[in-house]
């Protein structure tokens, strides 16, 4: 059936309709009639993936047993479940027909268009889940007044809600509208909603006032939107219910108020990222079943009153980005419940010790990044009873690396890179067999590596860019990351789940390299409060995107994978063969030092996405086995004294999209007139006079004429290679998201789709300060 064939049934509907109303038995079968109207729909929109609905046996009498169809005692149809079923296309324009239908799942597909009319006829309705799709236009759903629950999420709604609401209220219990463009004021939709108990408005355009009365609610988040004005001292009413409010991240101002002691059951406060100012009410010491208390970015008053030590649940406290300067207070050593203590970003010059923060019984974070302290690391943070994740990036600590360090076992993330750091990398280092992260990037530490990291055994990602470190690198390197699984099998043991959850997406932004594939898909699937999970899931081993199995196979399996990162040092000698061993990591990035002799051809057995030699003294030929990585995405060998033909099998290198040869004089050979190497231009192969261009097609640059302008040939010819990587890309994209499953897809899908998040992320990203 072609497509403006399926636009037609209304006509032949209608006729159903008509019988349909004339008895019970005929009704049933007709329900029949109409899911396979609905299996033709889906069929003739989606010629070649297809969701379990392509089972749906027209043979069978009755419906009821088709995957994906609920029916009641009477044999009709109540419920359609078409979540993850590949489908494209607009929605199905005649669900009304089915007038017992009270459950319809349409989520995590690739609906589009705007919603039909007809939808919005189908009263008996009460849980409608159209999540992760991309509807677009304005929301019309005035006439669903059964709902129960109404899940939008992550679609490209505009436009005002409020002729739905409170329309469609009167047995709303949970309605999620978030990640969408929805815009305007909502004040007043949800007060005639005796039963509204979640809420979710994060993500949108909506601006104005926060509305009075949504005390009643369990869960309200509306971070991230234009919201602003000062909360009056009503807005928490005795009746308070509220068990996490989620205002971060707009524009709210004035004092916060005192009355949010009224919400004894409140467990999880997120003010980050808005105007509050003046005291942080002492009323929020009574609330004792407070877990997460989160009120960085503010401009809070320094104080925190005695009261808040009553809160005796309190496991994360963030009062980051205050610039509040000075010492510590000691106030936040005796949060004796803490498990993470948030300060970065105050200006802090001392208090470290004296605050008490370092002998906290139960901490396991501690985040002091981008404060001012200065002199010798305090050998106390070695003493620290249960730390795991230790930042004390952005600051200006000087001195050596105390080798008392080698006495913290139990630490998973060392992070002092940006300080003033002197001395060599200390032996000891070797003990710390917890270790996953080891960022010492952007100090001044001069010496080897110690041979003795290989004993770090958890290590999968190690930053050491960006200092003067020198001599060979050991081939003792190559042991590092060998078996995390001891670590991750703790942490899966151990994390405690706390509300909404711990980790923060900023650090996954810094650790993980995002602006490099394959991390920069993981970047596309943080909204604030998944990236959380995310992170946690990273700290326990389970892998949140998938990666190459192997380095000759692009077969997808879900790994973790990890980073080696050693550019801008003065490291000198050859790169260790040894390094074919590291075969879970997929970056090497060795770029900026003296590197000499031949590149390893062991390289060929590692599962490499991204490898970068430049700028080194490398010579020799460049080994044919690179052509082998199967997943390369880049290929830096730029700026070396690389000889010898150009290996064809690079050629093979069908996930190329950045490569780089140029500036190695040596280098000869062809470049070949298909395929993936024919893609890129001129400026890949600038300083190589023995590179030979002549028969470059499409009118492509050549010897003696000018360069090239960037590469429009590139991305807008669907010609030979023209336009290929970015149908690569696409096609990595789609088997990326395929391979995905349960929320993270949902979630990258989402975030793929969303221009509002992505054009957050490039502005997160300008923003951050993310060591590589
Ligand atoms: C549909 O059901 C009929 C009768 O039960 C059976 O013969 C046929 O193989 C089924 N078709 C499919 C595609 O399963
Ligand atoms: C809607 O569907 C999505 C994806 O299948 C799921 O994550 C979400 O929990 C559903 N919403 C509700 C309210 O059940
Ligand atoms: C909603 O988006 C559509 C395009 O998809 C646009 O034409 C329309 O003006 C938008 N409406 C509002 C209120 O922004
Ligand atoms: C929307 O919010 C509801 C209630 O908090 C939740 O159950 C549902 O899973 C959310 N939907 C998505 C897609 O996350
Ligand atoms: C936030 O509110 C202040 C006044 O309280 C206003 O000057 C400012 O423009 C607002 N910012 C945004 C982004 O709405
Ligand atoms: C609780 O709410 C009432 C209003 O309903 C308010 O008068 C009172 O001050 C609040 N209690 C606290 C402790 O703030
Ligand atoms: C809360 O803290 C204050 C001051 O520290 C104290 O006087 C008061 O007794 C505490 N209240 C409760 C209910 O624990
Ligand atoms: C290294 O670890 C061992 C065993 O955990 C411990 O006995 C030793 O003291 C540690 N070395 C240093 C320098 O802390
Ligand atoms: C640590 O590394 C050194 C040097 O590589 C090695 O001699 C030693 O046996 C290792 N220690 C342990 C406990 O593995
Ligand atoms: C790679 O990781 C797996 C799972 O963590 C581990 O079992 C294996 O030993 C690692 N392989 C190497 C060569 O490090
Ligand atoms: C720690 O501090 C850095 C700033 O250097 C910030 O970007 C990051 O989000 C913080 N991490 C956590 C877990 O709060
Ligand atoms: C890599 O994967 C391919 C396909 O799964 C398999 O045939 C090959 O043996 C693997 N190679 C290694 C070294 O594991």
């Amino acid at each position: 059936m072609s497509k403006e064939e399926a636009r037609f049934p209304p006509c032949f509907f209608l006729g159903l309709y008509l019988i349909l109303i004339t008895g019970q038995a005929i009704s049933a079968a007709t329900d029949r009639e109409v899911l396979l109207q609905l299996k033709d729909h889906l069929e003739a929109t989606n010629p070649i993936r297809r969701g379990a609905y392509a089972r749906w046996n027209a043979s069978d009498s009755s419906p009821c047993n088709w995957p994906g169809i609920t029916c009641n005692d009477a044999d009709r149809v109540t419920g359609i479940n078409l979540a993850e079923s590949n489908i494209n296309g607009e929605i199905f324009p005649n669900f009304h027909l089915l007038p017992e239908l009270t459950h319809l799942d349409l989520s995590s597909n690739t609906i589009g268009g705007s919603l039909p009319a007809d939808l919005n006829k189908c009263s008996a309705l009460e849980h409608l889940n159209l999540s992760a799709n991309v509807i677009a236009g304005e929301l019309n759903l005035a006439g669903l007044t059964n709902l129960v629950m109404l899940d939008l999420t992550s679609n490209r709604f505009n436009g005002s809600i409020r002729s739905n609401f409170p329309a469609i209220c009167a047995n709303l219990v949970s309605l999620n509208i978030s990640s969408n463009s929805f815009s305007g004021d909502v004040t007043g939709c949800f007060d005639k909603c005796p039963k509204l108990e979640y809420l979710d408005l994060s993500y949108n355009l909506f601006d104005g006032y926060i509305w009075q009365g949504f005390q009643k609610l369990r869960e309200l988040f509306v971070s991230e939107n234009h919201l602003n004005g000062e909360l009056s001292s009503s807005t928490f009413a005795s009746n308070c219910a509220l068990e996490i409010l989620d205002l971060s991240t707009n524009n709210f101002s004035g004092t916060f108020p005192g009355s949010i002691a009224n919400c004894s059951k409140l467990t999880s406060l997120d003010l980050r990222d808005n105007a509050f100012m003046g005291e942080v009410p002492s009323g929020i010491g009574s609330l004792s079943e407070l877990n997460s208390l989160r009120l960085g970015n503010n401009a809070f008053d320094r104080t925190i009153p005695e009261e808040l030590l009553n809160c005796s649940k309190l496991v994360i406290l963030d009062f980051s980005s205050h610039d509040f300067g000075g010492d510590i207070p000691e106030i936040f050593g005796r949060f004796v419940t803490l498990d993470h203590l948030i300060l970065y970003g105050n200006q802090y010059t001392g208090g470290i010790e004296s605050s008490g923060i370092l002998k906290l019984p139960d901490l396991t974070t501690l985040n002091l990044s981008k404060n001012r302290f200065s002199g010798t690391l305090p050998v106390e943070i070695t003493t620290m009873p249960k730390i795991k994740i230790l930042i004390l990036a952005y600051n200006g600590f000087s001195g050596s690396i105390p080798p008392a360090v080698g006495g913290m076992a139990r630490l998973q993330l060392l992070d002092l890179s940006y300080n003033k750091l002197t001395g060599s990398i200390p032996l000891v280092i070797g003990n710390l067999t917890s270790l996953l992260w080891l960022t010492l990037a952007g100090n001044d530490l001069t010496g080897n590596i110690p041979p003795e990291i290989g004993n770090c055994s958890s290590l999968m990602w190690l930053n050491l860019a960006n200092n003067r470190l020198s001599g060979r690198i050991p081939p003792e390197i190559s042991a590092i990351g060998s078996d995390p699984n001891p670590t991750f099998e703790a942490n899966r043991r151990e994390i405690r789940q706390v509300t909404p959850v711990s980790g923060d997406c900023l650090t996954m932004n810094r650790w993980l390299p995002a602006s490099y594939p394959p991390f920069n898909f993981v970047y596309m699937m943080f909204t604030k409060r998944k990236c959380r999970t995310t992170w946690d899931r990273l700290l326990q081993g389970y892998a949140v995107f998938p990666i190459c199995s192997n380095s000759s196979s692009r077969i997808l399996s879900r790994g973790i994978s990890g980073y080696l990162q050693l550019s801008g040092n003065r490291f000198s000698g050859g790169i260790p063969p040894e390094i074919g061993r590291m075969r879970n990591f997929s970056m090497i990035q060795l770029d900026g030092n003296r590197l000499s002799s031949r590149l390893p051809r062991e390289i060929g057995q590692l599962p490499l996405v991204i490898f970068n030699v430049s700028s080194n003294q490398l010579s020799g030929e460049i080994p044919h086995e690179i052509g082998g990585l199967r997943c390369l995405t880049i290929l830096d060998l730029s700026q070396n004294n690389f000889s010898g033909e150009l290996p064809s099998s690079l050629n093979g290198l069908s996930e190329l999209n950045k490569f780089n040869v140029s500036y190695n004089p040596w280098l000869s050979g062809m470049v070949p007139s298909t395929g993936q190497i024919a893609t890129f231009d001129h400026d890949s192969f600038l300083g190589d006079p023995l590179i030979n261009f002549s028969f470059w097609l499409n009118g492509g640059p050549s010897f003696g004429s000018p360069p090239a302008p960037p590469p429009p040939a590139r991305n807008s010819s669907a010609a030979g290679g023209g336009g290929r990587w970015k149908s690569v890309l696409l096609g990595v994209f789609i088997a990326l998201t395929l391979a995905f499953v349960g929320t993270l897809t949902r979630t990258a899908v989402r975030c793929w789709r969303r221009r509002e998040l992505q054009a957050l992320v490039e502005e997160e990203r300008r923003r951050r300060n993310w060591a590589w």
